[in-house]
């Protein structure tokens, strides 16, 4: 039977961490659903992006491996999340570990190891403190 994988994220300055989270998403099943922070939720955690979300969820959407984009717009709306497109397998990178584990009566609960030495916050880091140019060197992950 078809299996349905969900996960969620900002995906700001799309980077390798966010490709590969995505491909392993997929291989778990056979449809990915991915839902991306609105720019009202960020908001709601003190949080702004670079990418406003109309472009972040059109680059998500435009990724191979990716069937379905929605918004993310609270905390709360993973449970009717999952039960709207079926969801059999919830996927979160291992930042997140434990921390929706009480989803699991609803659809496995997956941790998987994000990339290392990449990520938008030190993206943004870089660009500060390097006071980027064209001149400079593209970002190295360590
Ligand atoms: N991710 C990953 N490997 C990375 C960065 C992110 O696997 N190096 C995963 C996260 O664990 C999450 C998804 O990609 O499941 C979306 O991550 P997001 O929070 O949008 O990206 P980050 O680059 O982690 O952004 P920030 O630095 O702002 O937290």
């Amino acid at each position: 039977m078809s299996k349905t994988v969900i996960t969620y994220g900002t995906f700001d300055l799309f980077h390798i961490g966010h490709l590969r989270l995505l491909q392993r998403c997929k291989a778990l099943g056979d449809k990915l659903v991915v839902a991306v922070s609105s720019d009202e939720f960020n908001s709601t955690k003190g949080k702004a992006t670079i990418i406003p979300y109309a472009q972040r969820a059109e680059i998500v959407q435009n990724i191979k491996c990716v069937d379905i984009v929605i918004p993310e717009y609270s905390w709360d709306q993973k449970k009717e999340d999952i039960r709207h497109h079926r969801v059999d397998i919830f996927v979160m990178g291992d930042d997140w570990r434990g921390k929706f584990d009480e989803l699991a009566q609803y659809c496995q609960v997956v941790y998987l190891p994000r990339t290392s030495g990449v990520s938008t916050t030190a993206l943004k880091g870089f660009l500060h403190t390097t006071g980027y140019n064209e001149s400079n060197q593209p970002f190295e992950s360590s």
